[in-house]
């Protein structure tokens, strides 16, 4: 692994555009299960029955009990980790513009990042499924499930569920870095959900390097991706960014 993580300090040091896409593994060391794997929400529930759009209209108060209350208790009190501040350091250094993030915790922007595109929306906010007004996450009350709108309205998060569209901008601004960069870092994704997952083949297929952390392969390991720092986020980020601080000393 040593080697990789100077290969990668090379990289990112010759870079001048860099890009990271992120997925749920970034946050896992700030306590925030991940979906797949081992300790994954989807291994106690079917995504189908408490993530899906569908499963939400028929029966909200289902997944706000399951799945919702679960996810405010936990975002509530996380904190940004070591993964979540080596992004931040390679902004400082003038080398990550943007960060494309799966996650909805808002742990980027906590830790500084400055361009945090959410491409499946957030969990700070909720909005009335009637009149659309926005309630802050953390000040909603859930002593009666499922909360509603002054106006009388279900409250739903301001994230994207399966079954719906990517929110225009976040797609389009995506796409467009994800093409303008020259390195790509995949951070903590299992790189299966699309078209997130597409970022990367975008990237790569307008001459970017890509470069992969994760403590798993992923479908993009070996097709799409230059290489793979198999660590995990926290330690990876840590030892790349001094190896970058030494190689400039
Ligand atoms: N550091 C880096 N990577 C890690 C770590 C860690 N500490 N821990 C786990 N991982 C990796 C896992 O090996 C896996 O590849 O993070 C990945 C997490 O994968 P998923 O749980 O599938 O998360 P993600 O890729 O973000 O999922 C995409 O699926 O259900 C949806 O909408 C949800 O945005 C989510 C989307």
């Amino acid at each position: 692994m040593d080697d990789l993580i100077k290969k990668a300090a090379a990289d990112l040091a010759a870079a001048r555009y860099v890009v990271a896409l992120t997925g749920a593994g970034i946050s896992t060391e700030s306590g925030i299960p991940p979906f797949r794997g081992k300790g994954g929400l989807w291994e106690r529930f079917d995504p189908m029955e408490i993530a899906h759009i569908d499963a939400f209209m028929r029966d909200p108060a289902k997944v706000w009990n399951l799945l919702v209350k679960e996810m405010k208790k936990i975002v509530d009190s996380a904190l940004p980790n070591d993964g979540h501040k080596g992004l931040v350091k390679l902004e400082e250094m003038g080398k990550l513009k943007t960060v494309i993030t799966q996650n909805i915790d808002g742990l980027h922007q906590a830790a500084g990042n400055t361009d945090v595109i959410e491409f499946h929306g957030n969990f700070a906010w909720q909005r009335c499924m009637d009149c659309m007004r926005k309630y802050e996450t953390s000040k909603v009350d859930v002593s009666v499930i499922p909360p509603r709108c002054d106006c009388g309205g279900i409250l739903r998060p301001d994230a994207v569920f399966f079954g719906e569209m990517i929110p225009t901008d976040a797609m389009w601004r995506s796409r467009q870095a994800a093409s303008a960069c020259d390195l790509m870092l995949v951070v903590g994704t299992s790189a299966i959900v699309q078209p997130a997952c597409l970022m990367p083949v975008y990237a790569k297929q307008s001459g970017a390097k890509v470069v992969e952390i994760n403590p798993e392969r992923t479908p993009l390991t070996g097709k799409f991706s230059d290489y793979l720092i198999m660590g995990k986020a926290g330690d990876v980020m840590n030892r790349i960014v001094a190896a970058m601080d030494k190689n400039e000393g």
